[in-house]
C-alpha cells in the first residue's frame, strides 16, 4: 500500500482526458507536470482544471485533509523524467502515441510506471514502442474521471505482476476501482460503446430519427442514464471518429468505420461540448 505523497505524476495531453485526470490527481493530493505541444491548450487545461476541482469539491468527492497537488505545466516533454508514473492522455491516433511514448520510453528510468489512456489501441502494440513495456499498462479513465470511480484496466501480455502492483496502489490513492481486462482492441467497453455510438449516428444520417429522438428512446425505454450521441458530445466527436478509425483498422469490422455523418461534424469543427456543437447545440445552454 502506498499512500499520496509517494507519487508524482506527469500527465501527456492537455485536452478533454487529460484536465480531467489532472483534476483527479491534484485532488487527491498528488503532484502533476501537465505536458501539452500547445501551449493555448495549457493556459485552458490551468482553468478547466480549477472548474473541475470547485466542482469535485461541490459535490464531495475529494478526500478530506490531504490538500492539493501541486500543477505544473509545460510544453517540455522532457520534464516527464522526475514523475514516478506518466499517464499518456494525446490524440488517439497511432502515430501520434507511437512518437510520445517513444520519446517517453528514452526519458524516464527504469520503474517508472507507463500508463496509457487509450480508448482503443491494444496495449501489446503500445508496449513494442518503449524499452520495458513489461512497465505499461492501459488505464482506461472514465470521463468525467474526476467523478466516475470505476475504470477500465487493459493487462498486456507482457506487463508485469510489480506493474498490476503499483497500478492497483495508484488507483486506490486516487479513490479508484480498477476492474481488469485482457487486450484488445476497444477492450470491453469501447468495443461495446463505439459502434453502439456510430450506429446510432447512422440512423440519424439515414433519417430514421433526430438525435433527440435516438438518445430519447435509449434514456427513457431502456434507461441509459445519457444516450449514445448525448455521449459521443461529452467524448469528443472528433475523438471518437479517430478511435472508430483504430478499431476498424484493427477488426476489420465494417460496423467500426465511422459514418459519413460524423465525418462531416469533424470537418465542420463540431466537435461536441467542447466545441459548442456537435450531434446536440449547446451554445444556448452557456448563454
Ligand atoms: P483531446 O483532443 O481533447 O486532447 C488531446 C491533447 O493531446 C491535445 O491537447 C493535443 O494538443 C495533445 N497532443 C497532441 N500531440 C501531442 C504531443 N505530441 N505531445 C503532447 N501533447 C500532444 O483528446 P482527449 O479526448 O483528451 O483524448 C485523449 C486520449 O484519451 C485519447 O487516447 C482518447 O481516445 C482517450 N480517451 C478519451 C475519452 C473521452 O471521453 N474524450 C475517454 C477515455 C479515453
Amino acid at each position: 500500500m502506498t499512500d499520496h505523497t509517494e507519487h508524482r505524476l506527469a500527465v501527456i495531453g492537455a485536452g478533454v482526458m487529460g484536465t480531467n485526470i489532472t483534476a483527479l490527481a491534484t485532488g487527491h493530493g498528488v503532484p502533476v507536470v501537465l505536458v501539452d505541444v500547445d501551449d493555448e491548450k495549457l493556459a485552458a487545461a490551468r482553468l478547466t482544471v480549477r472548474q473541475k476541482l470547485k466542482h469535485a469539491q461541490l459535490m464531495g468527492v475529494l478526500p478530506e485533509g490531504r490538500g492539493r497537488g501541486e500543477l505544473v505545466t509545460t510544453t517540455t516533454l522532457a520534464d516527464v523524467a522526475e514523475a514516478t508514473t506518466v499517464i499518456e492522455a494525446v490524440t488517439e491516433v497511432t502515430e501520434v502515441k507511437n512518437k510520445v511514448l517513444t520519446e517517453v520510453g528514452g526519458l524516464v528510468a527504469p520503474g517508472t510506471l507507463v500508463i496509457s489512456n487509450t480508448s482503443c489501441i491494444p496495449v501489446d502494440e503500445m508496449a513494442t514502442w518503449v524499452p520495458r513495456g513489461d512497465e505499461l499498462v492501459g488505464v482506461h479513465f472514465m470521463n468525467p474521471a474526476y467523478l466516475i470511480e470505476m475504470v477500465e484496466v487493459i493487462r498486456g501480455t507482457g506487463t508485469s505482476d510489480a506493474t498490476m502492483e503499483r497500478v492497483t496502489a495508484l488507483l486506490s490513492v486516487l479513490g479508484r476501482e480498477g476492474l481488469v481486462v485482457n487486450d484488445a482492441p476497444g477492450f470491453v467497453i469501447n468495443r461495446l460503446l463505439h459502434p453502439l455510438i456510430n450506429r446510432a449516428a447512422m440512423l440519424v444520417q439515414e433519417g430514421v430519427a433526430s438525435a433527440e429522438v435516438v438518445d430519447g428512446l435509449l434514456e427513457g425505454c431502456l434507461g441509459h442514464s445519457t444516450g449514445p450521441l448525448r455521449t459521443a458530445d461529452l467524448i469528443g466527436v472528433d475523438n471518437l471518429a479517430d478511435s472508430l478509425v483504430v478499431l476498424h483498422e484493427r477488426t476489420g469490422d465494417p460496423e467500426c468505420a465511422p459514418c459519413d455523418l460524423m465525418l462531416q461534424l469533424v470537418r465542420d469543427g463540431h466537435h461536441g461540448r467542447k466545441t459548442g456543437r456537435g450531434f446536440f447545440d449547446y451554445r444556448k445552454a452557456a448563454e
